[in-house]
């Protein structure tokens, strides 16, 4: 079982689409697939209306899933942390108790241009043009991750 955490601020727009993305390209008999956010505003809470809304249109259902914020034990709990943007990034590794835990923790963009540590754009404060752009993003991110975990 490979098991994948991806994370972002609020756990409501960005990486719970990033979650229903990889789990829709992955047979989940050998993949688990997360998310969770830095930050503790939205625990309980189900995706924003506008990440439903995307999911939907491109034939995936994440109503039904709940924020929770990101802890130290999902270093022992995943193999793979992917975080959207470098605030996500330093909020992850403060949290690493050591290079094993700081290994785990990658930039999702990085998949489609290695190295480049780009972001996500947080489309929380903006309209739903936001959130195609991000559904856009993830998906292509997405495809290369499921590609490369499957070869
Ligand atoms: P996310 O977006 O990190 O992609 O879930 C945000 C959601 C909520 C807030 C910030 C970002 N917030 O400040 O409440």
């Amino acid at each position: 079982m490979t098991r994948i955490l991806m994370v972002c601020l609020g756990n409501i727009c960005r990486s719970p689409l990033a979650e229903g993305i990889l789990k829709s390209k992955l047979p989940n008999h050998s993949f688990t697939v997360d998310s969770a956010g830095t930050g503790d505003y939205h625990i309980g809470k189900n995706p924003d209306s506008r990440s439903i809304a995307v999911a939907k249109k491109h034939g995936l259902d994440i109503s039904n899933l709940k924020g929770r914020q990101f802890n130290v034990s999902d270093f022992d709990a995943f193999d793979i942390i992917y975080v959207m943007d470098e605030s996500n990034y330093r909020n992850v590794i403060l949290l690493a108790r050591d290079d094993q835990d700081k290994a785990k923790v990658k930039f999702i963009l990085n998949e489609i241009d290695p190295d480049q540590d780009n972001n996500v754009p947080d489309p929380y404060y903006g309209g739903t043009d936001g959130f195609e752009n991000v559904y856009n993003m993830l998906n292509e991110a997405c495809s290369v991750i499921a590609s490369t975990l499957q070869s």
